[in-house]
């Protein structure tokens, strides 16, 4: 028996030391150290053993177990060990290959209001702004626009309420502004607008305008021309092509509106410039007297000029981008031109 158990120890010993995984050393374990294991099946024959070798055999028996059980264990350690030191390996991370993260830059949205902002704080505007969620009152009554206007109807802007929407432009601004400061004054005020136009290469439902206002005595048209184009000049370079159009706004009388020659197609005619050569950027005019009126200033005594520009169709002019979509659809291959 005695030779059974060492010949057991040792056999084991030797299956342990080549034993590559977990798996194999659980089984080894059950196999030999379980409950109907080889050992329990040595120590049955206790039963056939004198009362002077039972003890021996029985001290021996522990000692085995107990070692086996340690060479167990360690055998344990050491297999975790070399599965954790496997998983680190296949989970390394080579910190020194390059990486392929671009910066960030900003939009050409951002780059064209600042560069406006800049040209009009340079002749002497000061920047302000309105509310996107405006009153009836400012966004038509307060501009002269009466209720049976056709600017009013609900296909071109979004009503909240009956006397609630969205800013169709920024010309509230003017109003409210007047309400608070006295002549003389120069604003602009940039923001978001919203109007339900159909979606194509130049209109978008939202987009962005720059007012403009002056209020004093005595201007005239020619103040008006010389100051959107000495902005145009500053914008685009003195060869880009300018007109002003006859139009009709309600705020102001007279009218007008400006073009730019278009950048698509150089003023021979494309979808971008629906086949005119030419792309508006903004209106303009001399403010009605019933504008001034509303914000109790006498129009016999005051007047000025204003004008409104479309941001984005200005930035597609600055940048030749041949439509207004790509301003909102944030690809990263189109917008990391602007660095
Ligand atoms: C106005 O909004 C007037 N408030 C401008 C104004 C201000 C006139 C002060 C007189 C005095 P209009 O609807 O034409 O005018 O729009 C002004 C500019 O916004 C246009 O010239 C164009 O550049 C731009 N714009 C108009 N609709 C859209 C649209 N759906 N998407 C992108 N840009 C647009
Ligand atoms: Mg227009």
């Amino acid at each position: 028996m005695k030779e059974d158990l060492m010949r057991l120890k040792e056999k084991t010993l030797e299956i342990l030391s080549r034993s590559k995984n977990m798996d194999e050393l659980n089984d080894l374990r059950v196999k030999v150290l379980g409950k109907k294991g080889e050992l329990t099946q040595i120590l049955r024959g206790m039963a056939n053993l004198t009362s002077e070798e039972r003890p021996v055999i029985g001290k021996l028996a522990n000692e085995i177990k107990e070692n086996l059980e340690n060479k167990f264990s360690e055998k344990t350690q050491i297999l975790k060990k070399a599965l954790q030191e496997k998983k680190m390996e296949q989970e390394f991370i080579d910190i020194t290959i390059p990486s392929k993260i671009s910066l960030g830059s900003r939009h050409p949205l951002t780059l064209v209001l600042d560069e406006i902002r800049d040209i009009f704080t340079g002749l002497g505007y000061q920047v302000v702004e309105g509310p996107e969620i405006e009153l009836d009152y400012y966004n038509f009554e307060a501009l002269n626009t009466p209720p049976d206007h056709p600017a009013r109807d609900v296909q071109d802007t979004f009503y909240i309420t009956d006397k609630i929407l969205l800013r169709t432009q920024t010309s509230p601004v003017q109003v409210r502004t007047m309400e608070k400061q006295q002549p003389p004054l120069k604003i602009i005020a940039p923001g978001r607008v919203f109007r339900s136009d159909a979606v194509d290469a130049t209109h978008s439902p939202m987009f962005h305008q720059v007012e403009g206002l002056t209020v004093g005595e005595g201007f005239t048209m020619g103040d008006l021309k010389g100051t959107l184009v000495t902005f145009v000049q500053e914008m685009f370079g003195y060869d880009r092509k300018a007109r002003f159009r006859p139009h009709f706004f309600p705020f102001t009388e007279p009218s007008a509106e400006m073009d730019i020659s278009c950048i698509a197609c150089h003023g021979e005619g494309c979808r971008v410039c629906s086949y005119t050569g030419w792309l508006e950027i903004l209106g303009c005019g001399m403010v009605h007297p019933n504008v001034l009126r509303n914000v109790g200033l006498d129009p016999e005594k005051v007047n000025g000029f204003a004008f409104g520009m479309g941001v984005e169709r200005i930035a597609m002019l600055k940048y030749g981008i041949n439509d207004l979509r790509l301003f909102y659809e944030n690809d990263i291959r189109f917008l990391e031109q602007f660095q």
